[in-house]
């Protein structure tokens, strides 16, 4: 099974989001392929989405590390549950760079989805000067570490390899680095988790050009996909290469 899941952002109206639904329906995929699409959607219109359901995963791009009460303006798992969402992401770069999320915060997030049963979806990755300093895997293997310590081993998550300086910046890593870095967080996965079926997307500037070749590298089990998953046509264009 191969994942093709976009995350929007802050991006998208309702208006673009019935565009989008209605441009899905021009491309005609063969019945039981093996791949499963997914759209992380804004709060807001996350309700309204669910008809999709059954056809999409349909999940949130963040979720409160508390369980409940007195946190204005946040949104709980138990809530994300409530409106029977399949996931959501956590630890995105973005939300660790802009708003100060912690491996620690990611950790209480991750224990809090398990708690009501929605699938988290952990981005983990290094900066460039991390990358190009060759602490790639130091940088992930702390990441996974306290992201994952004490989680429920059984429940089910999906990990998502985006190297920062490949997010919304046209220039993706090269093959080679997807397949030896995935293939380490596998590694550490079954250290954490133990012996059992780990699911690694990779992220960071999937477009209709590279998503081919990265789709189909050696442990890459989908794509998380930003800017080209707003546009119902690149969206499309990505999957379409699995066929
Ligand atoms: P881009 O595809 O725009 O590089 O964003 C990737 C991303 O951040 C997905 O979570």
């Amino acid at each position: 099974m191969k994942y093709i899941i976009g995350n929007w952002k802050m991006n998208m109206t309702a208006g673009d989001i019935v565009e989008f639904t209605r441009g899905v329906r021009k491309y005609k995929f063969p019945k039981n392929s093996n791949v499963t699409f997914g759209l992380g959607a804004p709060y807001v219109y996350l309700l309204g989405m669910a008809k999709l359901q059954g056809h999409v995963l349909v999940g949130a791009q963040n979720v409160s590390q508390y369980e409940k009460g007195a946190y204005t303006g946040e949104i709980s798992a138990e809530m994300l549950a409530d409106v029977g969402l399949d996931f959501c992401i956590v630890g995105h770069s973005e939300r660790r760079t802009l708003f100060g999320e912690t491996n620690k915060i990611v950790n209480a997030k991750i224990k809090q989805l398990q708690e009501y049963e929605v699938m988290p979806i952990l981005c983990i990755g290094e900066t460039l000067e991390e990358f190009e300093a060759g602490k790639t895997k130091d940088v992930l293997s702390e990441q996974l570490s306290i992201a994952l310590k004490d989680v429920d081993k059984s429940s089910k998550i999906m990990i998502a390899y985006e190297p920062v300086w490949a997010i919304g910046t046209g220039k993706s890593a090269s093959v080679k680095t997807i397949k030896e870095t995935i293939a380490f967080i596998k590694q550490k996965l079954t250290e954490i988790l133990g012996e059992r079926e780990h699911i690694v997307l990779y992220g960071g500037s999937v477009n209709p050009g590279n998503s081919s070749e990265i789709l189909h590298t050696d442990g890459v089990d989908g794509a998380l996909i930003g800017g080209a998953s707003c546009n119902v046509d690149t969206f499309m264009k990505i999957a379409s290469t699995l066929f």
